[in-house]
């Protein structure tokens, strides 16, 4: 077991976990957006963002992918984690205005508005690809990836056609982060809404 502190406490790790996974054995709450327990982290939105510590030093990790390691001080909700996390809510709320979800997780920050640039007033997706690997990992699909470059890139089915490949089990809708996958579900598979409606209760 590796010992390390979160916050002061002393909390023990087995090899292999990370630092989000260490907290969490622990109750400890990091936010995260782009993680899920049933799938490989990506480390996509920073969100996750705890301070190691070390004497004077100080630098900032993504702890959903970032290794637990012996003697180490972590910290998870210091004033610059705060910022950084705000930072990061601000960012997103210019690039996903529509979405809720991440309104709501804004407020709990004190972030009611952002002074970004936003684009797209209806974009709710925030491009984490969580969607994307829950359909190729959890459900062996493959049925959705990211289409398209630069300000155009976007989540759907191969060139936007809607295709068998999708099974409508709804698990790109369940681990959505932002609520960006409800309205997008049925341009994927082309189903119809009442067959949407019950893959995703
Ligand atoms: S649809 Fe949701 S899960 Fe997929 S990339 Fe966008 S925000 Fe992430
Ligand atoms: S939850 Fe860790 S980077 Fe997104």
């Amino acid at each position: 077991m590796l010992s390390l502190t979160i916050d002061g406490k002393k909390v023990e790790a087995e090899a292999g976990w990370t630092l989000l996974d260490t907290a969490r054995q622990y109750g400890i709450e990091i936010p995260t957006l782009c993680y899920h327990e049933a799938v490989e982290p990506f480390g996509a939105c920073r969100l996750c963002v705890v301070e190691l510590r070390q004497g004077n030093a100080s630098r900032l990790v993504a702890s959903c992918v970032y290794p637990a390691e012996e003697g180490l001080e972590v910290h998870t909700a210091s004033e610059k984690v705060n910022n950084v996390r705000r930072w990061i809510l601000e960012m997103l709320m210019s690039e996903c205005p529509a979405s809720q979800e991440i309104k709501e997780m804004a407020a709990q920050y004190g972030v009611e508005t952002t002074r970004f640039e936003i684009n797209d007033p209806e974009q709710e997706c925030i491009l984490c690809g969580l969607c994307v690997r829950a359909c190729a990992q959890v459900v062996g699909a493959n049925a959705i990836s990211t289409v398209g470059r630069g300000a155009q890139k976007e989540i759907g089915s191969p060139y936007l056609v809607p295709g068998d490949a999708c099974v409508a089990c709804g698990t790109c809708v369940t681990v959505c982060p932002t609520g960006a996958m409800r309205a997008r579900f049925e341009r994927v598979r082309g189903v119809p809404s009442v067959v949407m409606a019950r893959s995703v209760k």
